[in-house]
């Protein structure tokens, strides 16, 4: 939560004092109500230990006739009472009396008339037989029992505006009733006012506190966490507790042992506030103050802006990234209220040119749509990408909580973005990370060109197309396929209008160029394009072209589609594709192009594999990592590669790794885990046991063949080497092998020699060895695998805490288990080499 603290002391001499402070006669007083009994005005009941009180009292002192309450008080607390709760809130009377129905199952206030004023309600008629008293404990709660000890009523489950350890807001998910905590009218007057505080009925997940029927403040969206320590000051934390059982959802706090007594209340004017007492001073310290900053009260900052208190010092209302205020001259003078605008509209859904951009630390807005099911955080990315109509989305994993449904939370929002607020990453519990649908800027192969060299850009991939498109007729007119160059079409169709100088799209990509304009220009330019003229900006010299095997059943427009979601994949450790090109039974893909090749070509040549020393070669696995969990993950599809292997990473003139050909990708749907083939597709060596055998995939099977390479990478020996694996049955055998004798530093490429860190190697060993398990669930996801790499390299024991891998299947991992149709998917044509 936000947060506003006062550091505050406590002395021990303070504490004596408060001590010696205590009224004595506290216990003589007694703690119960029996029935038969009567409580009248002057004669308070005071709880066994002496915390609290509960008599009549009137919030006016001396005002006449005399307006009585019966409340709870803190009795320890020197001065004017602090009223915790208020039974008879509107209706006061000068000589009242409390008393305990025959049956002990009901309190009644009467007036002296005998008439009831106010009776506790909401009881089941359950009598208790014999009767109880009424007691009020050491926490300020006023109870009924029943015979057998269960609660009839309790004061705590009907607070007024104070909500004090113990008590619960709470929210039945079945009949969606609960408790609000309600302010005063005003300081004078207990009666309930416009201001209450409670949980959502509309989402069970946010605390909100209401001006009348309208929200006016908003707690952070529950993100899972059990219990969060939000505030301290000297001797005192508050400990804030969810917990979600079938029955309810409950939000209550406790404070640290010995702390001074604290509450939170709702104020008559409109403020939630923690406040603590100070024994110094012999008053309430307030702690925190909601709304804590202007920007923070509901709304404040109009639709999509967004409030960011972790700017010092004046919080100020923001529009994120890619948006503007709506109204300019509004914003400057400090009106904030219509909120910010895209600079640029949304494409159009399925164009491929959206993204999602994170925003760190925020509380997320409100108004979401919670998203059921145990979904994963993929999932939940891929159900916003589904409808064309979501914003944004958040995703927390509610594992470690106590909710009994889901075990995940997803959000999605199809609305204005309101209420959004960036609170800083130090609450950590409650801060998370929201996914804005924005446009995304294309990417360009390299860093942002220059001007002249955008202008040049044109015609260089138009000529590159210009060759696929000749290579393209040429497989036409030999499968006597109509010719009908038009209907070739880059994947994000005709957006070439958009080019415009001094905005991102000035990176261009091929996306952006139309086939038609193409064809037009390649007549212009079908000399002056020729590589190696000079003179060109070297990005764009070379563009790659693949072309799939004909005989792939899938449909040009499935094709089609599954090339416009793998376009979207941007990652620096992933290949780019460029765009594609459907034709009746022909498929075009332009990716980028890399001059190194594959890292098959380095890596296993016994004279250039020197180039990769043991720093780039660990640079290698974990981008390859990184590559692979946002496919997995981070990506807006949850997309698995299924023919990850040395040949298929390429690497950049950096010799940093790019994950290529897609060619063999599925893209799994909602709410699927993992997905069943018939035609089983991979390489030999890299397939996991479960997919070669049983034909079942997931991003496990992923994981499995990035395990494979690890060792191959680390050893420098293919995984299908005929020859350098000794006697063992297969590179992962022998690495296990070694790994469980203790002899994993045996496994290094001796051309690392110089180069090694063991520690890091034998870290990247271990990794491997995990990944290429046979059981698919003991296999570590990619985001451990990279966290693993990320912070595991740079500390020495960091294989001490990781699981031990179990032995590996030495069968499947040859290959003599499934029909293994393949690698036929050729890598075609095109690669034209720059000056
Ligand atoms: C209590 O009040 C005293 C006097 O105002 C102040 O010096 C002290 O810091 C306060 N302590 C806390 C814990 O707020
Ligand atoms: C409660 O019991 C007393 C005596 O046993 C009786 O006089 C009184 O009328 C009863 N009150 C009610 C409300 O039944
Ligand atoms: C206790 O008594 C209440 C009502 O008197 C009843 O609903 C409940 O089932 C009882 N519980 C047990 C454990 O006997
Ligand atoms: C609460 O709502 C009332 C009525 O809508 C309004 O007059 C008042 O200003 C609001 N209070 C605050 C603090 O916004
Ligand atoms: C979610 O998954 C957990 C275990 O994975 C299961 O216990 C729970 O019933 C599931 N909830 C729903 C709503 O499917
Ligand atoms: C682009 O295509 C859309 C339909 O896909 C069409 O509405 C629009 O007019 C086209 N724009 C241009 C500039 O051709
Ligand atoms: C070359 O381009 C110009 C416009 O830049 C166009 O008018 C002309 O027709 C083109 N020439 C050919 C041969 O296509
Ligand atoms: C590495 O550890 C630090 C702190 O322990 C953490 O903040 C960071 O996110 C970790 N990095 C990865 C990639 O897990």
């Amino acid at each position: 939560m936000e947060s506003s603290s006062r550091p505050a002391t406590c002395t021990v001499a303070a504490l004596l004092v408060v001590s010696l402070l205590l009224p004595r006669s506290c216990a003589s007083d007694g703690d119960e109500l029996a029935v038969g009994e009567r409580l009248t005005p002057g004669q308070p009941l005071v709880s066994d230990g002496g915390a609290f009180a509960l008599g009549f009292f009137s919030p006016v002192d001396g005002a006449a006739p005399a307006r009585l309450y019966l409340g709870i008080w803190y009795n320890s607390i020197p001065g004017p009472r602090t009223v915790i709760w208020v039974a008879n809130r509107e209706a006061p009377a000068s000589n009242p009396t409390l008393a305990l129905s025959n049956d002990s199952s009901t309190l009644v206030i009467s007036d002296a008339d005998g008439r009831a004023l106010w009776t506790s309600s909401g009881v089941p008629s359950g009598t208790s037989t014999p009767p109880r008293p009424a007691v009020l404990e050491n926490d300020g709660n006023l109870v009924l029992r029943s015979r057998n000890g269960t609660v009839l009523w309790e004061s705590f489950d009907h607070p007024t505006d104070t909500f004090v350890p113990g008590m619960k807001v709470r929210l039945n998910h079945r009949t969606r009733q609960g408790n609000r905590i309600v302010s005063w009218r005003s300081p004078g007057d207990p009666a309930p006012g416009s201001f209450s505080y409670g949980l959502d009925p509309s989402t069970y997940l946010q605390l909100v506190m209401w001006n009348g029927t309208r929200r006016y403040w908003r707690s952070p969206v529950w993100t899972g966490y059990t219990v969060t320590s939000n505030y301290v000051s000297a001797g005192t934390n508050v400990y804030t507790a969810v917990v979600d059982d079938e029955e309810q959802m409950s939000v209550s706090f406790t404070v640290s042992d010995g702390a001074a007594p604290t509450r939170y209340v709702v104020t008559g004017s409109g403020r939630f506030q923690l406040l603590s007492w100070n024994r110094t001073a012999s008053a309430w310290a307030t702690l925190a103050s909601w709304p804590s900053v202007a920007c923070s009260a509901y709304g404040s900052c109009g639709a999509y802006g967004y409030c960011d208190v972790t700017v010092s010092p004046a919080p100020a209302c923001r529009c994120p990234d890619g948006f503007e205020p709506a109204s300019a001259a509004d914003w400057s003078a400090g009106r904030f209220g219509q909120g910010c605008r895209r600079k640029e509209a949304l494409p159009p859904c399925g164009s491929g040119e959206d993204g999602f951009l994170p925003m760190r630390s925020m509380r997320v807005p409100d108004k979401f749509v919670v998203q059921g099911g145990n979904r994963s955080a993929e999932e939940c990315a891929a159900s916003c990408v589904a409808s064309c109509s979501c914003v944004a989305y958040a995703y927390a994993n509610l594992q470690s909580s106590s909710a009994k449904g889901d075990v995940s939370r997803c959000l999605v929002w199809v609305g204005d973005l309101v209420d959004a607020m960036m609170i800083g990453a130090q609450w950590r519990s409650t801060a998370e990370t929201l996914y804005l649908r924005v446009r995304v800027a294309p990417a360009s192969t390299g860093k942002r060109a220059s001007k002249s060299a955008v202008k040049i850009a044109v015609p260089v991939i138009a000529g590159v197309l210009l060759l696929t498109s000749i290579f393209f007729v040429w497989f036409f007119r030999e499968n006597r396929e109509p010719e009908e160059a038009n209907a070739c079409k880059a994947a994000s169709a005709n957006t070439s209008t958009k080019i415009r100088e001094g905005d991102h799209t000035e990176d261009l990509e091929f996306p952006l160029i139309q086939f038609a304009d193409i064809v037009a220009a390649t007549g212009n330019f079908s000399k002056t394009f020729m590589i190696g003229r000079g003179g060109f900006g070297k990005v764009y010299k070379v563009v790659a072209v693949k072309r799939l095997s004909k005989d792939s059943n899938q449909g040009a427009e499935e094709f089609k589609n599954e090339a416009i979601l793998i376009a979207k994949l941007q990652h620096r450790n992933l290949v780019r594709l460029l765009g594609c090109c459907t034709e009746g039974a022909e498929k075009l893909l332009i990716y980028e192009y890399l001059p190194n090749k594959g890292l098959d070509a380095i890596l296993f040549d016994t004279e250039r594999k020197s180039v990769l020393n043991w720093p780039t070669r660990l640079g290698i696995i974990k981008g390859v990592a990184r590559g692979l969990l946002y496919l997995h993950q981070d990506s807006r599809l949850t997309v698995i590669h299924r023919d990850l292997k040395a040949s298929n990473v390429l690497l950049d003139a950096e010799l940093k790794p790019k994950i290529a050909d897609f060619g063999m990708a599925k893209i799994l749907c909602d709410d699927q885990v993992n997905a069943n083939t018939r035609r089983v597709v991979g390489t030999y060596g890299y397939i996991a046991p479960e997919y070669s055998v049983e034909g079942v995939f997931s991003v496990k099977s992923d994981v499995y063949s990035f395990g494979v390479l690890v060792l191959e990478i680390v050893t420098g020996v293919r995984i299908t080497s005929p020859d350098g694996i000794k006697d063992f049955p297969s590179l992962i055998a022998y690495a296990w092998h070694l790994w469980r004798e203790g002899k994993a530093v045996e496994l290094l490429d001796p051309s690392l020699a110089k180069s090694c860190s063991p520690d890091e190697a034998l870290l990247c060993i271990h990794v491997g060895l995990l990944c290429v398990q046979d059981d698919a669930n003991r296999r570590p996801i990619m985001s451990s695998v990279v966290s693993i790499l990320e912070n595991g390299s740079a500390s020495a024991t960091a294989s001490l805490w990781l699981p031990m891998p179990t032995q590996p299947a030495y069968l499947g991992v040859m290959g003599e288990t499934a029909e293994l149709e393949n690698t036929r998917n050729t890598i075609a044509m095109t690669v034209i080499q720059g000056r």
